[in-house]
């Protein structure tokens, strides 16, 4: 299949292909004209040693995953170059000859590097404007051997944000009104699954018919995304789409998946997003989706449950199993993460 980036620079296209003519289904919910922002979450004041410090930080950082579900956080340690060497690689990979490139097409939906284009081009009845590159980082670590340098960067990006990761969930795990270590422990996250995608957006002669990603949730616990700075990302507010720009440099947006959904018994829920295309620029962003081990069958976390005297909302489900449901078929909204919700 033609990767849009070939399509984008074929000469004189004033036309998106038919295939891609997304027809905005009448339900999807309309513009928000919300001035609201995301919020923001200072990753250092959640270890901070002043415990009034730590406690105010719990409480906003439980606000901003009950409340938007996606917030940004800010002095999490991870260097600002790094940010934008990971840009930069997955930009020179995208930049590979296509010949190059198709040593890494997909095949199935767990092989460890994917190189694709749409959501799921296999099932997709209409094409999206965008070109990914996925890659499992951790348990085991997979990486291209193009282009060079890639593996290096790759490697201490998945060290760096594991270890935000691991203190936003310590953080979460006590604003869930539990030990600051169960959310690691119960989901194995020593062995947690992380894959690294990098997407590709490029400019679309028609960027009102075409869109880049679907609405969709992440079927992991918590993902961290960056871009190249280009605008696109909208997030599903209170019925409304809100855009999100990342106008704060050297920040990560970080959302709530479906595994933490269930895990928190609905208390946090995942969040619908989309990506919208435009005709001037490159749009690049690179997600890092955070998971439990593969092998976990996640379930409404025990001592919630029982605590809270409340019923599980959730069938319980291997990870592994939820993360190929989710990744073999078409993906509308958040479909997926309603068959394994019980009857109300
Ligand atoms: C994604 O949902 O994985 C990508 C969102 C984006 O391109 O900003
Ligand atoms: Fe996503």
């Amino acid at each position: 299949m033609n990767s849009v980036k070939s399509i984008a620079e074929s000469p004189d296209l004033n036309h998106i292909p038919s295939i891609y003519a997304y027809s905005v289904n009448s339900t999807e919910p309309p513009a928000s004209d919300t001035q609201d922002e995301i919020p923001t979450v200072d990753f250092s004041l959640l270890t901070s040693a002043d415990p009034d410090l730590r406690s105010k930080t719990i409480q906003e950082l439980d606000m901003a995953c009950k409340d938007w579900g996606f917030f940004r956080v800010i002095n999490h340690g991870v260097p600002e170059a790094l940010m934008h060497m990971v840009i930069e690689k997955s930009a020179e990979f995208f930049d590979l000859r296509e010949d190059e490139k198709k040593e890494f097409e997909e095949k199935g939906v767990l092989d460890p590097i994917r190189y694709g284009t749409s959501f799921n081009s296999k099932k997709d009845e209409i094409l999206y404007w965008r070109d990914f590159l996925k890659v499992i980082i951790h348990p085991d670590f997979h990486y291209p051997n193009k282009p060079s340098g890639f593996r290096e960067v790759l490697m201490e990006y998945s060290k760096r944000t594991r270890e935000v990761v691991k203190g936003l969930l310590s953080g979460i795990s006590t604003s869930l009104g539990l030990d600051q270590s169960y959310v690691q422990k119960a989901l194995k996250l020593e062995s947690g699954l992380q894959i690294f995608a990098a997407n590709l957006y490029p400019p679309c002669p028609q960027p009102e018919l075409a869109m880049g990603l679907p609405p969709h949730s992440d079927h992991g616990l918590l993902t961290l995304l960056i871009n190249n700075g280009v605008g696109g990302l909208q997030i599903k507010h209170k019925g409304k789409w809100v855009n999100v720009n990342n106008d704060l440099p050297n920040s990560f947006l970080v959302n709530i998946a479906d595994q933490l959904q269930i895990f928190s018994n609905g208390k946090y829920k995942s969040v619908e997003h989309r990506a919208i295309v435009n005709n001037v620029v490159t749009r690049l962003s690179v997600a890092v989706a955070n998971g439990p081990s593969l092998d976990v069958v996640v379930e409404p976390a025990y001592k919630l449950v029982t605590e809270e005297r409340c019923v599980p909302g959730y069938i319980p489900m291997k990870y592994k199993e939820y993360l190929e449901m989710q990744q073999s078929n078409k993906i509308v909204g958040k479909t997926c993460l309603d068959r394994v919700r019980y009857e109300k």
